[in-house]
């Protein structure tokens, strides 16, 4: 499944920007939707944040304004280099996520925006087990990713989306209880909060 315009929304960042802020209208715009699973969290400068599966750094922008102390970690090294121009105030580390490079209880915060669904299942109980590991005791797990519509009228808009632009990974986290994973590993996480149409499912998960 998916298009030549999954491959050029990463070979060129304007794209997948322009697709993504696009998106954001559905919850109001780019800014709402970047710190929709930062809500309710306390945050400060000193708070030590990872951003999972940072990509050209589209959610560390936020993140940096809130603290001085956020890492992006993503396996993609064209990623990684547009994230150093774009954010260059946070630090950065080229690994996968389901074997990262952190000593245990490292994190207060760790954030991961729409990246999930390019996981195969195991690799993403694998990246939840790791996630777990790496944050301190009490410390959160913030997702934001597709759902599954609630609305039937969002049916349309999503299916044409991950057509276009995703592949079967991300059909099957439409059928998967992402909250339910969380909790299977110990998190303390209640029901996710669900937008645009229940398209998108926001989820903290506390260790
Ligand atoms: C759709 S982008 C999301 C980027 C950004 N977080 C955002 O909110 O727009 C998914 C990112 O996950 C990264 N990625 C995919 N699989 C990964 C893995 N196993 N470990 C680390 N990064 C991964 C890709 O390189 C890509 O940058």
């Amino acid at each position: 499944m998916a298009t030549i315009l999954r491959d050029w929304s990463y070979r060129y960042q304007w794209l997948y920007d322009g697709i993504s802020g696009f998106a954001a209208l559905s919850v109001g715009g780019e800014t709402r939707f970047r710190q929709l699973a930062l809500q309710g969290l306390t945050i400060n400068s000193e708070t030590k944040i990872l951003d999972l599966c940072c990509g050209s750094g589209q959610a560390t922008q936020f993140l940096v304004k809130f603290s001085q102390n956020v890492t992006g970690l993503d396996a993609s090294p064209l990623s990684l280099k547009r994230a150093q121009q774009n954010v260059p105030s946070a630090a950065y580390v080229e690994a996968f996520a389901e074997n990262m490079p952190f000593t245990d209880c490292e994190f207060d915060v760790v954030h991961t925006s729409v990246a999930l669904h390019e996981m195969q299942s195991e690799q993403l109980r694998k990246i939840i087990t790791e996630v777990y590991r790496v944050l301190k005791p009490g410390g959160v797990f913030t997702v934001v990713d597709f759902h599954a519509p609630t609305n039937p009228l969002f049916w349309p808009g999503v299916s044409l989306f991950l057509l276009l632009f995703e592949t079967e990974t991300a059909w099957e986290l439409l059928k998967t209880d992402l909250a339910g994973l969380l909790a299977e590993t110990g998190f303390e996480v209640g029901e996710p909060k669900l937008y645009a149409g229940g398209s998108l499912q926001v989820i903290q998960g506390r260790k």
